[in-house]
């Protein structure tokens, strides 16, 4: 084992991610506490079903299951067959019942500086009174209900009273477009809209409900528009048609019975954006999820209710939000720390800030922001008190080693262990992550499936490939929290997921991945994402880390782009560190040879173009098909889904300027 680097920007901390022999092997303090222990594997192996239904029994359910799973009519999973549950009571009540209703569940932080803190009885007030106001709409178990909110607590007690009252919520991220907001309503034909008058962004409030003014303008099946104040901004009122949630909600009783649901009813749905322009409406179901996002959420992050205090910086507008923010922590009574705003208001070390202030120990955050942090300099996190963290995670796309070390150093004081995890919003909760306290890491490797998780590398033809070999990542067993189909199309849930590995049952997740000679798992990206230059396949996360492993860089993104003689020729967008701000072409030179070093010849990039910014969706994606419109002299295409939509007119101008 190479010691960690005290340098991120050292040359010897990355041969390639297939050669990476760095591992950090849990301590032995943590190991003698940690939930996880090494014996899970073995259970599972030994009787998945059973594995699982220990899991379930973890919940409190109001009709006990009969079966696990029944998987005749694949791909359409059940599980917990016969068991009658509310997932509401799960995440409140019971926790209020076993005498735990003065415990934290919410520091609730907002971007101006106002807090809330709420208990878990408050929490059963909040979420009885929503259900009841809810239900005096006239709402049944069924119904669609739409939600539109930035981070403010009701967005959660409106989430949990739609769980609690059988009524499958639609959260739609409250950056999307009025045009995003009113597609996923009709999709779903939601009859009700939940709201804010705006929301803080960047320090200024910014309008929210003139979006749903004009989504709900053309969908019938919306009758009511609930809206909750958050910066008294003016907005437009239809009579008969908007309530305000002060005054619906407010005048409701804080008493509420929880009703049981089968198992299998539907929890939720969440859009997400495939190969085609319209959005899938995945759509999750009850039991089983609770189940695996809890024990998720319990084992890799070693959730311990008593002393830990949480904070997934997600946004409830993913599914990270849903499974990470609401489902299983509440699920596990975690106090967790909610933030509304963004991380640099109103200055670049607020996230320390709030972790110092409520002392969080478990902190789950995406690679894109860690390398931000790393943009913005390790002097920042080190001006704070972090002693409080006990474990990292991240999510969302894979980690480069660099980061992945920086964020060991200067977050983690080299202590802490980080988990990376995978998984999607169709797998409902973490698939592949290392467990803490069991699984010694590799930096920028996932390293293994979770117990009682079937993943495997396959080949073309579906056959597993061996130590060291690479292919497609796939789902071969299924798994309590899998995705029950997409909204109202089984056609294109069987053909997206089902069809390519069809003779074998296995579930394709769109993603290329590599063993390395230790069978331990390296997610490479999407499989769109890969590269075929000369016929050989070169990942463009392999190139990313490449280049964000030298001094200089900040940030890479990377696209294959067509090419006459190579089939594809790699083209880099690279963001330089602000105090490396010499662009010119010895630099560029520089990084060329030093991917080459890095990697091998083959993945010297063709063309490495110096940029201020990378065009990134809300969720913090690269959108490398805008990249490879510019890499291949392409008018730039659909911009509408970019989280700053101006981002493209700086690429194109600074690089007209540069020419
Ligand atoms: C990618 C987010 C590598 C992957 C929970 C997947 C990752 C897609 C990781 C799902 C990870 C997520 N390492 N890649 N740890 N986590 N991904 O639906 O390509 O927003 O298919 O779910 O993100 O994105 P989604």
């Amino acid at each position: 084992m190479t010691p960690p680097s005290g340098d991120a920007g050292s040359s010897n901390t990355l041969d390639n991610l297939l050669t990476e022999s760095r591992t950090f092997p849990p301590s032995a303090e943590f190991a003698a506490e940690a939930n996880a222990k090494p014996a899970l594997y073995e259970q599972a192996a030994a009787d998945r079903e059973a594995f699982w239904a220990e899991q379930a029994e973890q919940l409190h359910w109001h009709t006990p299951f009969t079966k696990v799973l029944d998987w005749t009519d694949a791909p359409f999973a059940k599980w917990f067959l016969g068991g009658r549950i509310n997932v509401a009571y799960n995440c409140v009540d019971r926790h209020v019942a076993s005498g735990h209703g003065e415990q934290v569940a919410i520091h609730w932080e907002g971007e101006p500086g106002d807090t809330r803190t709420i208990t878990y009885a408050n929490l059963k007030d909040e979420v009885s009174k929503a259900a009841n106001a809810l239900a005096s709409l006239g709402l049944v178990a069924g119904d669609r209900v739409a939600i539109y909110m930035p981070m403010v607590p009701e967005a959660i007690f409106a989430m949990l009273a739609c769980a609690r009252l059988g009524l499958p919520h639609s959260v739609v991220f409250a950056g999307f477009s009025a045009e995003a907001l009113r597609s996923r309503i009709e999709d779903a034909s939601a009859r009700l809209v939940i709201t804010t008058d705006g929301q803080y962004r960047r320090g200024k409030p910014a309008a929210l409900k003139p979006a749903v003014d004009e989504a709900v303008a053309s969908n019938p099946s919306v009758e009511h528009v609930l809206v909750v104040r958050r910066t008294e901004s003016e907005v437009d009122w239809t009579d008969g048609r908007d309530l305000w949630w002060h005054d619906l909600v407010e005048a409701q009783s804080t008493e509420h019975t929880a009703e049981a649901f089968d198992a299998e009813h539907p929890l939720y749905i969440l859009y997400t954006s495939g190969t085609t322009g319209k959005p899938k409406g995945i759509l999750h179901t009850s039991g089983g999820y609770l189940t695996q996002a809890a024990y998720t959420h319990r084992n890799v992050f070693d959730l311990k209710p008593e002393t830990d205090v949480y904070w997934c910086t997600a946004d409830i507008g993913w599914v990270t939000g849903h499974s990470y923010i609401v489902y299983g922590p509440l699920a596990n009574r975690a106090t967790q720390v909610v933030y509304e705003g963004t991380p640099n208001t109103p200055h670049e070390g607020r996230h320390w800030e709030i972790v110092q202030k409520y002392g969080v120990s478990i902190y789950y955050t995406a690679p894109t922001l860690i390398r931000t942090f790393m943009k913005w300099g390790a002097d920042i996190p080190a001006k704070y008190d972090l002693s409080s963290l006990r474990v990292l995670g991240s999510v969302g796309e894979p980690i480069n080693p660099e980061a992945w070390m920086w964020y060991r150093e200067h977050v983690g004081a080299n202590r802490t262990p980080i988990v990376d995890t995978w998984w999607q919003t169709e797998t409902g909760a973490i698939m592949i992550s290392p467990l803490p306290g069991v699984t010694s890491t590799k930096p920028g490797s996932a390293m293994g499936p979770l117990p009682g998780i079937g993943a495997k590398v396959v080949d073309e033809a579906g056959n597993e490939v061996g130590k060291g070999g690479g292919g497609y990542l796939v789902l071969d067993q299924p798994w309590p929290s899998m995705l029950r189909g997409i909204w109202g199309d089984e056609a294109r849930f069987r053909e997206t997921y089902w069809s390519r590995f069809e003779s074998q049952g296995f579930y394709f997740a769109g993603d290329g991945a590599k063993y390395d000679t230790d069978g331990a798992i390296w997610l490479l990206g999407r499989v769109d994402d890969v590269m075929n230059v000369s016929g050989h396949r070169i990942s463009t996360t392999e190139v990313e880390s490449a280049l964000v492993s030298h001094p200089t860089v900040a940030e890479a993104a990377v696209v294959g782009a067509a090419d006459p003689t190579t089939g594809q020729g790699i083209v880099a967008f690279v963001i330089l560190r602000g105090d490396a701000v010499d662009g010119g072409d010895a630099a560029v030179q520089a990084l060329r040879n030093h991917v080459a070093k890095e990697i091998g010849p083959i993945a010297k990039p063709r063309q490495i173009m110096v940029v201020p910014e990378l065009p990134k969706t809300r969720s913090g994606k690269i959108m490398r098909r805008l990249l490879r419109d510019v890499a291949e002299n392409r008018q730039v295409g659909d911009v509408t889904t970019l989280a700053d939509s101006t981002v493209m007119n700086l690429i194109s101008a600074g690089l007209q300027k540069g020419s």
